[in-house]
């Protein structure tokens, strides 16, 4: 084993510290990467809320970086030292089940490898994430960083980025269409950039309408604010597909109704049990879908996309030592538009 340095959970507690962490020699396909950049996701607040009790195991959360390879197993031909790579949240999976051959690992029959409590599919352990200092992976699910992206803005495109391109791109987005964002955090504001991209005629959904100006500077249209019976009635029926990213349990029903005739409400925020009224997908002849994070060759393809189009996220970069201040403040909808731990000061 080797030892590094990360941010983990300890019992029940809620707040994270600096504590030693092993990582795995390296086997023949792995590589090994000193972590540069961690962006900071609402789940990993959702894993840290989640551990209650003393006997909880330990917590390392992060799960989209961007870093520099420092070591390559013998086996590994398309790394070497001193390159520039990303990783999400994906560190493995079976690789032979039909969405493993379609490159759909993030779909895998036998489950991805999460980057963090997930489990290794050779040794048994518990992954740990990227609020550390080193992270060793399977060298497929490490991406090369294209040239031209900044490595601290780019590391959200790993998790919020992928999960909501992959929708966007199989929902066919492009210059007809017309997308709602519905909550704009981490995953919604890369929504807006990327469906602007793409050419879509975009706006936002939010309960906060002082995020109206941020909105048109992201390039939508119009922000539509949630609490308002009259601005919602008013865009009834008008978007092709609505990218639901909010975090908290709530109705589908007010989204739904914001959806055209035959258009797609896409609820990949918050994950669990929803309840929906029938009619209000019979009327209109709506879709429900989700969607998370995305396969090895759409993650490659939203990279390049990105690079094209000059889409990162717009970051807040802390030293990591000031990690529980940033989840303090994601939890209290205090960030424009993700925080990025910079984990330089683990040295
Ligand atoms: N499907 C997946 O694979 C996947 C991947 C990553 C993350 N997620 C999940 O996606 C969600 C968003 O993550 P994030 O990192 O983007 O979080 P975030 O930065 O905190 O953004 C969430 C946004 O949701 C809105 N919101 C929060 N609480 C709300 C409430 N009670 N009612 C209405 N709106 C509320 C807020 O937008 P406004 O102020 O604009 O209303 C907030 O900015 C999280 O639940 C996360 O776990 C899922
Ligand atoms: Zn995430
Ligand atoms: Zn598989």
């Amino acid at each position: 084993m080797r030892t590094t340095v990360g941010w983990r959970t300890e019992g029940g507690a809620r707040a994270l510290r600096r504590a030693p962490l092993e990582r795995r020699d390296l086997r023949p396909d792995d590589i090994a990467v000193r972590v540069d950049y961690c962006g900071v996701c609402h789940t990993d607040l959702h894993a840290i809320h989640a551990r209650d009790g003393a006997a909880s195991p330990p917590l390392v959360p992060g799960h989209e970086f961007t870093g520099t390879v420092t070591e390559t197993g013998r086996a590994v031909t398309h790394f070497s030292a001193g390159d520039p790579v990303a990783v999400g949240n994906i560190v493995d999976s079976c690789g032979e089940c039909a969405m493993c051959r379609a490159g759909q690992e993030n779909f895998c029959h036998a489950f991805p490898t999460l980057t963090y409590d997930g489990v290794d599919r050779h040794d048994g352990s518990t992954t740990l994430g990227g609020y550390s200092r080193e992270y060793v992976l399977r060298d497929r699910f490490a991406y090369p960083l294209p040239a031209g992206l900044d490595p601290a803005a780019a590391a959200p495109l790993l998790c919020a980025g992928i999960t909501v391109w992959e929708p966007l791109w199989a929902l066919g987005v492009g210059p007809e269409s017309r997308v709602a964002v519905a909550g704009l955090g981490g995953l919604g504001h890369l929504a807006v950039k990327m469906a602007v991209a793409l050419g879509a005629e975009t706006s936002v959904i939010s309960r906060s309408p002082d995020k109206a100006d941020d909105a048109r500077r992201l390039g939508a249209r119009a922000l539509i604010v949630s609490t308002d019976p009259e601005q919602m009635a008013a865009a009834r029926d008008r978007f092709d597909v609505v990218i639901d990213t909010i975090s908290a349990p709530h109705d589908l029903g007010p989204y739904l109704q914001l959806v055209a005739m035959d258009g797609t409400l896409s609820h990949l925020g918050h994950l669990g049990p929803v309840t929906v009224e029938t009619l209000d997908l019979l009327v209109g002849r709506k879709k429900l879908s989700s969607a998370g994070s995305g396969g090895r060759p759409a993650t490659a393809a939203m990279l390049d996309f990105c690079a094209e189009h000059g889409v990162t996220a717009d970051v807040e970069l802390l030293p990591s030592a000031h990690v529980n201040e940033a989840l303090d403040r994601l939890q209290h909808n205090d960030v424009r538009y993700r925080f990025v731990l910079d984990l330089a000061d683990l040295d």
